[in-house]
């Protein structure tokens, strides 16, 4: 066990992902914080007391934090911050209807955090996650591997039980990839998908694989429009936590994130969905594999249409 790990905000997001980092029982601290007075330390005390019953030592720390940067000493010398500050989508919204308000809270949040935490690794979930971990690492200032933000997993987990469910089959079974950006521009990957090891174009037809892909694409909006107020954090949540695991193990684990690209698939300086080893460096590496040429078209552009935005956010 060691090191420590801070979550920002204490929504549903962020204390889902507190309470698995927790669980996981490998730092010593996770400090959870927001801005609502009381918050985070209630919560934390809550998740404290489930220790005895889950059997786990890591501590969880409360702190209030106010946008001109009061309390955040107790985050000091985090080697990992996951930042979900910021607001959800409200049914219908999409997730660059929030990139106004969304904006001037992670902006604020990264400033802090990079005062108190100038070694961390910094994994941005906020929306839209794209333009909002670009926004994170012109705020800090940090070397680009050191800042990548949550949403291929996410989105490809949702794919992965899309295909499960619609093929009756274990998700263990199942292994899917999207990659692109965590919009409209999402690339799901049908040629890396396969069940056992067969590929998924063998098992379903194009309109029933298209009809998947599309649903993975509104994966977000489908939760959204069910909950109405707040937006989809178990899934979410799973997806961060582990890419906070992969970077304190330093584990090389290769996993679709939000990462600074440089040349791979033709595509540079914008930060888009691809997938990379990730340890405690950050992004140790973009991993580049084979895609068929209309996946690669697609890829190039998302990063179009993700660079436009991301030129964007410096102004905001
Ligand atoms: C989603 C949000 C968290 O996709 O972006 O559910």
């Amino acid at each position: 066990m060691g090191g420590k790990v801070t979550v920002v905000g204490a929504g549903f997001y962020g204390s889902t992902t507190a309470l698995r980092l927790a669980e996981y029982n490998i730092f010593d601290t996770v400090v959870l914080t927001d801005i609502l007075e009381g918050k985070s330390e209630g919560l934390a005390l809550d998740m404290n007391q489930s220790r005895a019953i889950e059997g786990f030592e890591t501590r969880i720390v409360g702190a209030t934090t106010t946008p001109e940067g009061a309390g955040y000493e107790a985050t000091a010398n985090s080697d990992v911050v996951v930042i979900t500050a910021g607001l959800p989508r409200k049914p219908g919204m999409s997730r660059m209807d929030l990139i106004g308000i969304n904006a001037g809270i992670v902006r604020g949040v990264a400033e802090n955090i990079a005062k108190h935490s100038p070694q961390a690794v910094i994994i941005v979930v906020s929306n839209p996650l794209d333009e909002m971990t670009a926004l994170a690492q012109i705020a800090t200032n940090f070397p680009k591997n050191r800042v990548m933000g949550q949403a291929g997993m996410l989105d490809t987990a949702r794919f992965t039980n899309f295909v499960a469910e619609k093929l009756g089959v274990k998700v263990g079974a199942v292994k899917t990839l999207t990659l692109g950006s965590h919009g409209d521009t999402m690339v799901p990957v049908p040629s890396r998908c396969t069940v056992d090891g067969k590929a998924l174009s063998d098992l379903l037809s194009q309109s029933e694989i298209d009809e998947l892909v599309d649903r993975t694409r509104n994966g977000g909006a489908e939760v959204v429009a069910l909950l109405k107020t707040g937006s989809a954090y178990y899934a979410p949540s799973a997806a961060a936590a582990r890419m906070a695991k992969a970077v304190i193990e330093d584990s090389g684990a290769v996993m679709p994130v939000c990462a600074w690209v440089d040349g791979e698939y033709g595509i540079s300086g914008v930060y888009l969905g691809v997938e990379a080893e990730i340890g405690r460096t950050g992004i140790k590496k973009v991993v580049e594999s084979k895609l068929t040429d209309s996946e690669v078209e697609a890829l190039k552009a998302a990063a179009e249409a993700v660079r436009a935005k991301q030129a964007d956010v410096q102004t905001l």
